[in-house]
């Protein structure tokens, strides 16, 4: 198929569709210039994110990680959601309670758009939390300190994100499920599909018969089981579905 009969197969098919789910990954934000964690602008001086984004590496270098969440987040607060992002919010308005945004994004860009169905699965980095009493904050202070602590209990704070070798949280988890056994159409967006739970989703909808168009600037792990594989940018092909 062309590539212009792909978008109006997926068009029809999205039109069509009772309810939809859709899963974002760090592509969606690379089209308002946030740097992804694979590949060749994923890099921070010689680490990897899955070297920092650990409770272990907290637990050895607290400070090292602060550095590293707190150049993100100077970073992050200078970009703006872009027309993929806008496009989701269409999606939310015109589908309501039978639309649901799954994000491992922690970026904040689908909120700072107007999305308010969503699951951010893997956290958000404007929201801290005390490794004391638990309390979980929002804050957008730019930078933290490099060891910020607890107005309450002036224990350590982490960012509120979830870590690998962590959980996802249980509502997340249960609203997650929810939204991809009971959609018809799924819409997997800017995902490397590497990093589970969220890598299942495509699977675990195509088993509960529904309907899977992928996005993405080149062919992933998933691509062999979507119904519907789009290569280009997020901001350009998401927009050209609604
Ligand atoms: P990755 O960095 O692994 O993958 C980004 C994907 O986006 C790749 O498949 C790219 O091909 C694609 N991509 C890049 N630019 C794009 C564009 N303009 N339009 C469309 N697609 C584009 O990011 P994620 O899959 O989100 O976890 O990574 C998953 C998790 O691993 C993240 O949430 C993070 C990370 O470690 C935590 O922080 C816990």
């Amino acid at each position: 198929m062309s590539d212009n009969a792909l978008i109006q197969s997926a068009r029809a098919q999205l039109a069509s569709a009772r309810s939809i789910a859709v899963l974002t990954g760090a592509g969606i934000s690379a089209d308002s210039g946030v740097p992804t964690f694979r590949g060749a602008d994923g890099l921070w001086r010689n680490y990897r994110a899955e070297d920092l984004a650990t409770p272990e590496a907290f637990e050895r270098d607290p400070r090292l990680v602060w550095e590293w969440y707190n150049w993100r987040r100077e970073i992050l607060a200078t970009k703006q959601p872009n027309p993929a992002h806008d496009t989701i919010v269409k999606l939310e308005q015109q589908w309501g309670d039978r639309m649901w945004l799954i994000t491992q994004n922690v970026d904040g860009l689908h909120r700072a758009a107007g999305s308010q169905r969503l699951s951010e699965i893997h956290g958000n980095i404007w929201t801290v939390r005390c490794t004391g009493c638990g309390v979980i904050s929002g804050n957008r202070e730019i930078p933290l300190p490099i060891l910020p602590t607890c107005r309450l209990c002036h224990a350590l704070l982490r960012p509120h994100i979830v870590w690998f070798g962590e959980s996802l949280w249980e509502e997340d988890l249960r609203r997650c499920d929810q939204a991809i056994r009971s959609c018809d159409l799924l819409l997997v967006v800017g995902t490397s599909g590497v990093v589970y739970p969220a890598a299942g989703f495509a699977s675990m909808a195509k088993e509960a018969g529904a309907l899977v168009i992928e996005i993405n600037l080149e062919s992933t792990p998933q691509s062999d089981l979507v119904d519907l594989s789009l290569q280009g940018r997020a901001k350009d092909l998401v927009p050209l579905l609604l």
